[in-house]
């Protein structure tokens, strides 16, 4: 892992304004996800700051990165257990549908953010305004996390429905980014935005049954609250149906 990985982003007042709200949301005493990207890495060096100020929490890590910030910043990691679920996790997201499906994974960390996710009662999303997209797939291509053994298959198969897949490659651009799981990523263009809620779900469940693929960065229905950072300190609270503020 390199330094610049490590290195936390320090001047978006957007991303500072959404994770300074998201730290209402940790009481003493929580088992907190620590997502990955430079957002979440914004607000794990908040939460390191209150730690250092008194507040007892421990952190799951998403990304072998984001341990390395959390450790730096006086955090006590812990593994996840079988026994309890974390209370929280906060992450944050490439593009968010008005429904707060997400798209996620152009970090490179989608499998374990996932996993952080799912082991939490909440999960709480922190974005810029810019990532709000009125269709998935507006900004971004899909990420598909593959096992290598499989990129061959698992790339006609997606070329067969219609999508462009490319492997993700390396920092010199001459081979496949191998991630910490040891799997590539396939950036999958769409030949339009996903129409509605029906068409993310259709393309998930395509995606996750050809042989091979481990995850999407379709992150659908997951979201408790996407908080939204704005440069000048506003922040938008968006809560998914039936969740009360
Ligand atoms: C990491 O795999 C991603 O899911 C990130 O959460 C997402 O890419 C957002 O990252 P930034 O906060 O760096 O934009």
């Amino acid at each position: 892992m390199s330094a610049r990985e490590v290195q936390p982003e320090r001047d978006d007042p957007a991303m500072h304004a959404a994770a300074a709200r998201a730290l209402d949301l940790i009481g003493d005493g929580a088992r907190v996800g620590l997502g990955s990207g430079r957002t979440a890495s914004v607000f794990v060096r908040m939460l390191g700051a209150r730690v250092r100020g008194g507040l007892r929490v421990s952190g799951v890590p998403a990304s072998g990165a984001t341990a390395a910030l959390a450790h730096a910043a006086g955090i006590p990691l812990v593994p996840l257990s079988e026994n309890d679920r974390l209370d929280i996790t906060v992450d944050g997201a490439d593009e968010v549908a008005p429904n707060l499906d997400l798209l996620k994974g152009h970090g490179g960390a989608l499998v374990r953010e996932r996993i952080v996710a799912g082991a939490s009662k909440r999960l709480v999303i922190l974005v810029g305004a810019e990532k709000q997209v009125r269709r998935l797939g507006e900004r971004f291509p899909v990420p598909v996390e593959v096992i290598p053994f499989a990129v061959g298959p698992v790339t006609r198969a997606i070329k067969a429905a219609g999508l462009r897949p490319g492997v993700r490659m390396d920092a010199a651009g001459r081979r496949g980014l191998v991630n910490e799981n040891g799997n590539l990523t396939l950036d999958c263009a769409l030949p339009a935005p996903l129409a509605d809620a029906h068409a993310a779900r259709a393309l998930e469940a395509l995606l996750l049954a050809i042989p091979g693929v481990v995850d999407t960065g379709l992150f659908l229905g997951m979201a408790e609250r996407v908080l939204v950072g704005h440069a000048d300190g506003r922040v938008d609270a968006l809560l998914r149906d039936g969740v009360v503020g």
